[in-house]
């Protein structure tokens, strides 16, 4: 019997750490499994998705910049999918895709489980409307952080995000270029891409206090302007995206195998061999 095929989906690709997660989970749970990387094109990914399902493709993560796409390309989503708008988890059902969303429990998690942090009430500014963005805001207002500030450098995209979380009190989109006037947030997180292609945004200083925890979704060198921001602005915690990237790849891996691996000793190595991160998107 031919084994089951796995594969994390994204441009570019080549240098995610899925594949090791995922082989390395499945050693510890001795579950044998195929997983790659697939490099698609925006417009080529329903494509690239059927091929896959062809040639025994049971299961894929999406990454940017398809996880929006991925949520249309689905027949069902789940709950945390649909509020999110955007799916990382696909699961090939009786012919057709579920999507799932596991990036904002596996934020959660990494946030409160490895670096102990409560986020409740936290007044938190989220920068970014993108698929990342919108895959982890359910999980942290679910979670119980305070008000939602949502900007983004294309302005309607933050506006319909904060309208499909459809929390008006508690969920606020503003103007990037505003974001002198809102004084220091609790939680700031970044959720664009901006350092692969154009550098970080102009980020005020003031956004952050002794007690801000900032947090970078993405992990390896494209994560270092802002978390080396972040540090000179004095936050209390600098995160980077790898503890979510293993949670987020446990929650699939449970997903599609109904265990789930021990994520300590897979943070823990990819952690030690660090050096050879910095090129990882
Ligand atoms: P992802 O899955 O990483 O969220 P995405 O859906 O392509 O990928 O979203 C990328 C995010 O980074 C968006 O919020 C995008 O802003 P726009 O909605 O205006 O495109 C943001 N982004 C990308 N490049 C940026 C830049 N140079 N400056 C500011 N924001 C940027």
């Amino acid at each position: 019997m031919s084994i089951p095929r796995y594969a994390v989906i994204g441009h570019p690709v080549a240098h995610s750490l899925s594949p090791r997660i995922h082989a390395a989970f499945g050693r510890q749970l001795s579950i044998a499994l195929d997983y790659s990387a697939i490099d698609t094109a925006a417009e080529e990914f329903d494509m690239t998705l059927g091929a896959f399902a062809a040639s025994g493709g049971v299961g894929a993560n999406v990454t940017l910049p398809h996880k929006q796409r991925a949520a249309r390309a689905c027949a069902t989503l789940s709950e945390r999918a649909r509020r999110a708008g955007a799916v990382n988890t696909l699961t090939l059902r009786g012919g057709e895709w579920h999507g799932d969303n596991t990036d904002g429990a596996g934020l959660v998690r990494d946030l409160t489980g490895r670096h102990g942090l409560d986020l409740r009430a936290r007044r938190t500014l989220l920068i970014g409307a993108g698929g990342a963005a919108r895959g982890v805001a359910p999980a942290l207002l679910d979670a119980g952080i305070g008000d939602l500030y949502i900007v983004n450098r294309t302005s309607e995209r933050a506006d319909a995000l904060a309208d499909a979380l459809g929390q008006p009190g508690r969920v606020h989109p503003r103007y990037l270029a505003d974001l002198k006037q809102f004084g220091e947030f609790d939680l700031v997180i970044n959720a664009t891409s901006a350092t692969r292609t154009d550098g970080l945004p102009d980020l005020p200083m003031s956004l952050v206090g002794a007690r801000t925890a900032a947090v970078d979704l993405s992990y390896g060198e494209v994560a270092i302007p802002f978390l080396a921001w972040a540090r000179a602005a004095g936050a209390h915690d600098a995160i980077g995206g790898l503890g979510m990237l293993v949670e987020q790849a446990a929650e699939s891996f449970a997903l599609w195998h109904g265990v789930r691996p021990d994520t300590d000793p897979v943070y823990a190595h990819l952690v030690e061999h660090r050096a050879s991160l910095v090129t990882a998107d």
